[in-house]
């Protein structure tokens, strides 16, 4: 019964394809501007479009894109590694950029104040999804103030919870990069059910869906590069004498190099 329910249901999404597609080629400009659901008429009060820009600033850009930054630029493009080893490039921009995201979310809760207050489901997920994120979106401070200490030859005390790797290290670095990454994934989903709950026009949801390909796109060309390398490595270079350089990789798609290997990667002799 469900089974013929759901062929119905997707029969008739398949035949009003054409008629959908025939509208947005007759008159493109006509069909981007009218909201989601067909109506020209699109209202939404003040503070419901700024928690939306404020939220679509927070964790549809600025968050993503410093977690592209603590992902990929570890070592800079032509930066001589490892004769020139902790460019706090990444370090500045992940803080700048997750500082600022956390803190438009924050704004943007403190405008939907009190809006979760509607039935239907649509709604009410974003509004559970919201939520989720604003916690994650505070937890993930939380763990990066928490991280421990660094420690290392340039330190003035060798020892610390990143050069040692210690439990508590490992522990904030599995937690802080899966929960990260899986709360901007969540985004994705949170960001598209608000646009439906408002029935925003349709070119917000064009624009956000080329943007969100581009992100995926950057991400998948930059992992291909080799460019997602071990932290450790990028910090103190390769070699055994540094104690988490023995211990095995963690971290998926993460990559460790040999001098020899990162020269050849880079052309250079
Ligand atoms: C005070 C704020 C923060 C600090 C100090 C901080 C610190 C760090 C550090 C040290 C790393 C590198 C971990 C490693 O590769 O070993 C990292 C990576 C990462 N951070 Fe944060 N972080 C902060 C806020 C956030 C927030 C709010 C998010 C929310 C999405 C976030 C998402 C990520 C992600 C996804 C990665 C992993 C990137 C990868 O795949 O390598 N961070 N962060
Ligand atoms: C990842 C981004 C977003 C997050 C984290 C988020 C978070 C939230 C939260 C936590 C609530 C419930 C507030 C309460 O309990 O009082 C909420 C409600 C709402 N949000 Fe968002 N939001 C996001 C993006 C958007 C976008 C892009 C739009 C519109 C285009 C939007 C429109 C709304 C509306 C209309 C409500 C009220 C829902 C209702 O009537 O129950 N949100 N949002």
């Amino acid at each position: 019964m469900t089974h013929r329910y759901a062929c119905f249901i997707a029969l008739m999404g398949l035949s009003a394809m054409p008629a959908a597609a025939h509208a947005a080629l007759a008159q493109p400009s006509d069909w981007l501007l009218a909201s989601l659901s067909g109506a020209i008429e699109h209202h939404i009060a003040g503070h419901t479009a700024w928690h939306a820009r404020l939220m679509v600033l927070g964790w549809g850009i600025l968050l993503p894109l410093g977690a592209l930054a603590a992902r990929f630029f570890k070592i800079m493009p032509g930066q001589d590694w490892p004769q020139q080893l902790d460019n706090k490039a990444w370090w500045h921009t992940h803080r700048v950029l997750q500082y600022a995201g956390v803190l438009a979310m924050t704004v943007g809760l403190g405008l939907a104040w009190g809006l979760g207050g509607r039935r239907d489901t649509a709604a009410q997920v974003h509004a559970w999804l919201g939520w989720s994120l604003c916690i994650a979106g505070w937890a993930q401070v939380a763990g990066g103030l928490l991280r421990g200490s660094k420690g290392g030859p340039a330190d003035a005390r060798l020892r610390g919870d990143h050069y040692d790797m210690t439990r508590w290290r490992i522990g904030f670095e599995r937690l802080h990069k899966s929960l990260g990454w899986l709360a901007i994934a969540l985004a994705v989903m949170t960001i598209a059910l608000g646009l439906v709950i408002v029935d925003a026009p349709r070119w917000m949801a064009a624009v956000l869906a080329l943007w969100w390909c581009a992100f995926a796109a950057a991400f998948i060309r930059l992992q291909r590069q080799g460019r997602c390398i071990d932290t450790y490595q990028a910090i103190w270079g390769p070699s055994a004498v540094h104690p988490g350089n023995r211990r095995p990789l963690m971290g998926l798609g993460v990559r460790r190099y040999t001098v020899a290997a990162w020269r050849a990667r880079c052309g250079r002799p």
